[in-house]
């Protein structure tokens, strides 16, 4: 079910090829135990480095291997199909820490964090979210105050996926009380700053291998230099870094969609039920057929928003819908594999629970269903008339 589009070109084909493999081989076999375990993926994560993953889309000067959005989508497709958990880790890794360094960072910064980030040698994570502003992301409480060189920044982020184990923290907080979103700044943190401290991670449903922190700053000194942008630009900037980060949701989401229609596929050929294969029965088939289809629309949404951003478009309507389809749709492919599957669907023999349990942190991290049905909403509405003009029309 992996996808070919016209403008994928050869480099594509092979990543696509070399990533499936290893998906195949190393993380798949692997999945089952880190969702019981819930440790960390380490090992996973060192492995995609060595393959250059960790770096798919930063340029090769900055030590990644200078490939696009549609690289780094087709590798998270597979990766996910592999191992959900392992999936997330590297989405916020590259995503939502080494992109925005590589985007909004000096040169300064991004010499000094970008190597070591594509290496695989440190590990990335994004503090957005807390404990009062999950969707409503301007409702920020943690504060910068700059203090000549430093700034001291006091609050807490929620919800940061690697943020316990993270060596480089991108973070946003609020430097002033300019109204709406104009007074958020973005910062770089280094796990090594004093008053960082880590708190529980939270029990999870799935990607139960993923760690999602809980992250105190205390009087954290941060010098201006790591200061990501200008003062006020965070609110725009992490929102572009949503935008492309949202594709790359997305692409988990067709991975683990793709992951449960594999099992559902070939139980359904295996298993017999009235003398046949349950394959042969008009609702299975039928089930088998809509699944795919969900999946290949899901990809063309996908892979389409990639193109967008690629060729320099903001893209931010199809950034949301290949994020929104994809997720849901890959709820619902989950849900018919399981069905398919029976009694032996509910139980952790047949994998496809675990798949379940992971895919339903689509529609929830990076922007729920709801906002990207709201962030679309608005896209193909536009400006709305004011209620004098239309009383004049009247
Ligand atoms: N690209 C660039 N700029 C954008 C933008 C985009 N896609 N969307 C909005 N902006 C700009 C606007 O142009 C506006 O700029 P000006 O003030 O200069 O005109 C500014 O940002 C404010 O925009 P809005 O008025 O639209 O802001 P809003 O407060 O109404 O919020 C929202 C919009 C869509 C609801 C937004 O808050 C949002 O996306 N919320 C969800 C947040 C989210 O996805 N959180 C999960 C993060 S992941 C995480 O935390 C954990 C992890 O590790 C994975």
């Amino acid at each position: 079910m992996s996808i070919d589009l016209p403008f994928f070109k050869d480099e594509h084909r092979m990543l696509r090829e070399m990533v499936a493999e290893f998906s195949d081989e190393v993380l798949a076999p692997r999945a089952r135990e880190l969702d019981e375990s819930g440790e960390f993926p380490w090992e996973n994560f060192k492995a995609m480095a060595e393959l250059g993953l960790t770096g798919i889309h930063i340029p090769e000067e900055y030590g990644g291997m200078g490939m696009d959005l549609t690289a780094f989508a087709i590798a998270m497709e597979e990766v996910a199909r592999g191992c959900g958990s392992t999936a997330l880790t590297l989405a916020a890794h590259l995503s939502l820490c080494c992109y925005p360094i590589y985007r909004f960072g000096t040169e300064e910064q991004k010499q000094k964090y970008l190597p070591k980030l594509c290496s695989g040698e440190w590990l990335g994570a994004f503090g957005l979210s807390e404990p009062q502003a999950g969707s409503d992301a301007a409702a920020t409480q943690t504060r910068a105050v700059r203090e000549g060189d430093y700034y001291v920044i006091n609050g807490t982020k929620m919800w940061m996926t690697n943020g316990g184990s993270a060596d480089v923290m991108v973070i946003t907080a609020k430097t002033s009380d300019a109204p709406g979103t104009k007074g958020i700044t973005s910062f770089i943190l280094e796990k090594g700053f004093a008053g960082i401290t880590h708190g529980k991670d939270e029990d999870k449903l799935g990607l139960r291998a993923s760690q999602t922190s809980q992250i105190f700053l205390e009087n954290v000194k941060v010098p201006v230099e790591n200061r990501l942008g200008e003062e006020g630009e965070g609110f725009r900037n992490f929102m572009t870094t949503l935008d492309s980060g949202r594709v790359i949701i997305g692409a988990m989401a067709v991975g683990l969609a793709r992951a449960a229609f594999e099992r559902a596929l070939k139980y359904a050929k295996e298993r017999s039920a009235f003398g046949r294969p349950i394959a042969g029965f008009d609702t299975i088939r039928d089930y088998l057929a809509e699944m795919a289809t969900r999946i290949e629309a899901s990809q063309l949404l996908v892979y389409h928003a990639a193109y967008l951003r690629d060729k320099g478009e903001k893209a931010t309507k199809e950034c949301a819908m290949a994020k929104y389809f994809a997720s849901e749709n890959t709820l619902w492919v989950c849900h018919k594999a399981i069905q398919i599957h029976g009694g032996y669907g509910y139980t952790k023999e047949y994998e496809v629970e675990r798949i379940y349990r992971d895919a339903k942190l689509c529609t929830i991290g990076e922007g729920t269903s709801e906002i990207q049905r709201l962030v679309i909403g608005r896209e193909v509405i536009g400006e709305l008339p004011q209620f004098a003009e239309l009383e004049g029309v009247a």
